[in-house]
């Protein structure tokens, strides 16, 4: 049989298509802000490959459909080729990031919440940004509806599945001191067009983890992406400690 191997660059993962399967190879490359900061980490690919499997064999034991097919250590992951659904769901459970500064710039994301760095949000909030233009942007769910990306019941379907992974993953992240601030997770549609958990899940690029107990005594320690977007740390020190908390 001729294998022929096609290999397509994202900003952190490239997809490879082999012998008719989809793989994902995590690379150690690095951006932030729209790909305004560019840079590599070693060990950064490995570690956000073995934790999107640890999460993803997790959500699947919790009856979540996943496109995880299978674990290449130490960096690659097979997975079922999905449409992936143009959108980016964010669950936040805390204010941080591009929440606060809205608040700084007047605007008033979500009413009744304290607009300061790290406040809890009640029973937490949903939102959504377009994935494939330039600038991630924020859409309402009308948008996504009218753009013929989702229907009213698939779209249901997705906030029910997020508010699930949201209790899962934090309620694992506790027993282990580490607070699930805020996180992003995408979506695919599979042959018969289930709607399954794509991309990654659960990985310090696309999660905010804070230490429990430093946030107890009023400091946020940023166990995430948060330490290279903002310069406060060492990724690939900060990304094999946070490895090893939540996985050994
Ligand atoms: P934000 O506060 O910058 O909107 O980010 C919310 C969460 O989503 C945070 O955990 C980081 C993650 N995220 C991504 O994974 N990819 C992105 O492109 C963005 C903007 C955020």
């Amino acid at each position: 049989m001729t294998s022929v191997t096609r290999k397509r660059a994202g900003k952190s993962k490239d997809i490879i298509k082999k012998d008719g399967k989809t793989f994902f190879e995590f690379t150690d490359r690095t951006t932030a802000f729209d790909g305004i900061k560019k840079d590599e980490f070693p060990h950064k690919g490995e570690v956000c490959c073995r934790l999107s499997t640890y999460w993803f064999e997790i959500m699947e034991r919790e009856g979540i459909p996943t496109h995880f097919r299978a674990f290449v250590p130490p960096n690659i992951m097979e997975v079922e080729y999905l449409e992936i659904i143009p959108i980016e769901v964010i669950w936040r459970n805390f204010v941080a990031g591009s929440m606060l500064k809205r608040y700084e710039l007047g605007e008033n994301p979500k009413t009744g919440i304290e607009p300061r760095l790290g406040a809890r949000i009640p029973d937490g909030t949903i939102e959504f940004t377009t994935k494939f233009e330039e600038k991630d942007r924020l859409i309402d769910e009308q948008e996504i509806i009218d753009s013929g990306w989702l229907t009213h019941q698939e779209l249901d379907y997705i906030r029910g599945c997020t508010r699930r992974i949201n209790e899962i993953m934090s309620r694992h992240l506790l027993e282990k001191g580490i607070i699930l601030a805020d996180f992003k997770i995408e979506f695919g549609k599979d042959a018969e067009g289930d709607i399954l958990l794509a991309d990654e899940v659960g990985t310090p690029d696309g999660c905010r983890f804070w230490d429990q107990n430093s946030y107890k005594q009023g400091v946020i320690e940023s166990l995430d992406k948060d330490v290279y977007r903002y310069e406060k740390g060492d990724l690939s020190d900060v990304y094999l400690r946070i490895y090893r908390r939540i996985c050994e």
